[in-house]
């Protein structure tokens, strides 16, 4: 089926401490932005990219970027509003599957993507990609109150891949029950659709502290 791609990309990514969002520093001589995007333009069932920009953006204008796939809209407050605007605008008839993935991520390989779609496709339900949990995991606040039993516990990363008329639909009733939604599978589960999940490489990481800037350029520069 043609496959639609959303990235959410109008985040200012305050905890960089950059004098830009994050999406638009620079590794390796492009954008991050530019990375996270060309996965998703690498497949060829991909006919339609659309990035959700701040308003007043005024670095998209000078990345790369000129692949006629792409369709600029605006994004919103959180990242499920910038998501939420991107969906309003996709014809779910003509793209009845939607991809979904962050612009911090540039490392993600089209092989992931692949396999996350073919999976989902096979089941005939949505999915994510994500990795299993390695460390000890503990809650508390200023104490270990409990250890967590790591057991089952995953890392969701994205992209995430869902029917888009059901993704539409789930997020405008979490938002609406007000219930918190970090990415799209927990819309998904709050709406007790199944969400398969499809074990990625670790190093596709989100682009969170300046520190991640350097490891990303670093795993780039691996063979893979
Ligand atoms: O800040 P965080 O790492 O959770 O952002 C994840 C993704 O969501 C980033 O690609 C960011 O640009 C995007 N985002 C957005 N609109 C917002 C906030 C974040 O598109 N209002």
């Amino acid at each position: 089926p043609a496959i639609a791609a959303v990235i959410p990309a109008a985040g200012v990514g305050q905890r960089m401490q950059a004098d830009k969002p994050k999406q638009y520093l620079r590794l390796h001589g492009k954008t991050v932005l530019e990375h996270s995007v060309r996965p998703l333009l690498a497949l060829e069932a991909v006919t339609a990219c659309y990035l959700a920009l701040s308003e007043q953006d005024p670095y998209f204008a000078a990345t790369g970027l000129t692949d006629p796939r792409i369709v600029r809209v605006n994004g919103g407050s959180e990242r499920v509003h910038s998501v939420f605007n991107a969906l309003q605008q996709i014809d779910a008839a003509r793209y009845p599957w939607v991809l979904v993935h962050d612009a911090a991520r540039p490392l993600v390989r089209v092989s992931d993507i692949q396999l996350l779609i073919e999976r989902c496709l096979a089941a005939g339900h949505g999915g994510i990609l994500a990795t299993p949990v390695r460390d000890t995991m503990k809650r508390g606040r200023q104490q270990v109150n409990c250890t967590v039993d790591r057991t089952d516990l995953w890392h969701a990363l994205t992209p995430q891949f869902f029917p888009t008329a059901a993704l539409r639909q789930a997020i405008a009733g979490a938002l609406a029950a007000g219930v918190a939604v970090t990415d799209e599978a927990s819309a998904m589960e709050w709406a007790q659709q199944p969400v398969l999940l499809v074990e990625g490489h670790s190093d596709n990481l989100k682009i969170t502290r300046p520190a991640d800037l350097q490891l990303a350029a670093f795993y780039l520069e691996q063979p893979r």
